[in-house]
């Protein structure tokens, strides 16, 4: 039998005695069952998400072929740490759910990137509005911090600082265009955009360089709710913006016409909002992390009950929010919704509520494991191979986003990236990474090692440091250019 402490950082704090406690609670409780302890590990980690699709504790099958099949049971230490918590009954329960579950499953199993809880993510960008009248709660509230980074001046003068000087270089040897292309993928409520071109029109009136009257910034986000949010931000600067509608899984496909034209590139708290799956290498094999999204008993009783129907009508009531978003939502069902809002009320309920069941499945050969369109998995294989067990994120959505962007980068741009990476694969087993809930969207931390392989192989250096403008950031400031 494995036990596995992940937290190391909080096992440093104050939490020994708690922790200590856990553990034997939970050899209790495995001791009790009929378990095959030679097929067992125990994984404690420090799930610090206040919302996330985790239970305290998790079974996880593994399933390996063999007759033998493995199981991992998942502990979150920091919430079986308090002292209400009752370890002994929640095990015994989460046990024998492996025989009768009592979940409303809400998809198949398959792999996180096809889960549902895309769709959810998604919605709430786009209707954001409405969630936000209901909550009461701006999102920028909901991030680490209360503001994104993404609007600290600081480090907007540093990068036109850099951007200058390039141009500078260009125009001396003639080769500087009239237009000069700025990109930014996922603007949120346009803060950043705007902090960006105030100070832009500062930097460039202090350098004399007239460069505000050739340039161009682009927003683009798949939220029209928040292009038209950021667009109001930035209306002193309307000469000089853009809005498009865009996936930044694909960005190419809307903005071809910047290929090899754009200077900048700038993406912040994106990538980590983008859809992942996450592999795992246990004993030396390699497995996908499957998911399957369900509601538990109690709450979907609840729901089912707020709204005048039955816990079996909610499968068929959320594919129809994912699919209609509330207001047309309330609209096709007036009976259950008095309007938009008590849509949203069913929304927010239901996505609180929302697990993610985990079990691991072999994976296929890494060639033919295809995590972003045209990539196959062979650039995980060094990763894999170089660090003996480990569970990781592939991070698809932020790696086919990053591809497909470096295309449309100038010979001397840059693409910058504020976000939470894991630069180093020890990252993965000394704290939680993901998935959590902030409000009603999905976070995920960035696995840099897969972004810095891919951009490594196009020609790019990728580069990763701390983000230096605000002390306490977990931030991390990513840069890729063409390499010298
Ligand atoms: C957490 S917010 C970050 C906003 C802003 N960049 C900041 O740092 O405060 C994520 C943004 O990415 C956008 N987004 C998420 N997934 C996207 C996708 N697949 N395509 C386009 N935009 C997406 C959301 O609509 C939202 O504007």
């Amino acid at each position: 039998m494995l036990v596995d402490l992940r937290p190391t950082e909080r096992l440093r704090k104050d939490n020994g005695a708690a922790v200590a406690s856990v553990l034997g609670s939970i050899m209790h409780a495995v001791g009790d069952e009929s378990l095959d302890l030679d097929h067992l590990r125990i994984v404690c980690d420090w799930v610090q998400y206040k919302n996330s699709f985790r239970e305290a504790v998790e079974i996880r099958p593994i399933l390996n072929g063999s007759a033998h099949e493995q199981l991992e049971i998942g502990v979150d230490l920091r919430r079986t740490a308090s002292t209400q918590y009752d370890v002994n009954a929640e095990m015994s329960r989460a046990l024998a759910r492996r025989d009768e579950s009592d979940r409303h499953h809400l998809e198949p199993w398959g792999r996180t990137t096809a889960s549902l809880i895309w769709s959810f993510n998604s919605l709430y960008w786009k209707a954001l509005g409405l969630w936000e009248a209901v909550s009461g709660r701006p999102y920028e509230q909901a991030l680490p911090g209360g503001e994104s980074d993404a609007r600290n001046a600081a480090a907007a003068r540093d990068t036109i600082t850099r951007l200058f000087a390039i141009w500078d270089g260009l125009a001396e040897r003639r080769a500087l265009p009239d237009q000069l292309h700025v990109l930014e993928i996922g603007v949120g409520n346009g803060s950043q955009a705007r902090v960006w071109l105030d100070t832009f029109v500062e930097i460039d009136r202090e350098a004399g360089r007239d460069y505000y009257r050739r340039l161009h910034y682009l927003m683009g986000d798949y939220s029209p709710h928040l292009l038209d949010v950021a667009r109001a931000q930035v209306r002193h600067h309307e000469d000089h913006t853009s809005t498009i509608v865009l996936d930044a899984t694909k960005p190419s496909n809307t903005l071809g016409f910047l290929k090899y034209k754009t200077f900048f590139v700038y993406i912040s708290n994106v990538y980590d909002n983008l859809p992942t799956d996450e592999i795992a290498r246990i004993d030396g094999h390699l497995f996908q992390v499957e998911t399957r999204a369900y509601l538990a008993a109690a709450p979907a009783a609840a729901i089912a009950a707020s709204i005048n129907a039955t816990a079996g009508e909610l499968p068929d009531l959320i594919a129809r929010l994912l699919r209609l978003g509330p207001e047309l939502l309330a609209e096709t069902e007036p009976r259950r919704f008095a309007d938009a809002h008590a849509a949203v009320r069913f929304w927010a309920a239901v996505w609180e509520a929302i697990g993610l069941e985990e079990r691991y499945v072999a994976l296929p050969p890494l060639d033919e494991y295809e995590f972003a369109p045209g990539i196959n998995g062979e650039v995980l294989r060094p990763l894999m191979e170089a660090h003996g067990d480990v569970r990781m994120h592939v991070s698809n959505g932020a790696a086919a986003s990053f591809v497909d962007t470096l295309p449309l980068l100038h010979p001397h741009g840059i693409l910058e990236c504020h976000d939470i990476f894991v630069t180093n694969l020890e990252g993965y087993a000394n704290a939680f990474r993901g998935p959590g809930k902030y409000e009603g969207s999905v976070v995920n931390w960035v696995n840099g090692n897969v972004l810095a392989a891919l951009g490594g192989r196009r020609g790019f250096d990728v580069a990763f440091r701390k983000f230096a403008f605000r002390t306490g950031s977990n931030i991390t400031t990513m840069t890729a250019e063409v390499r010298e």
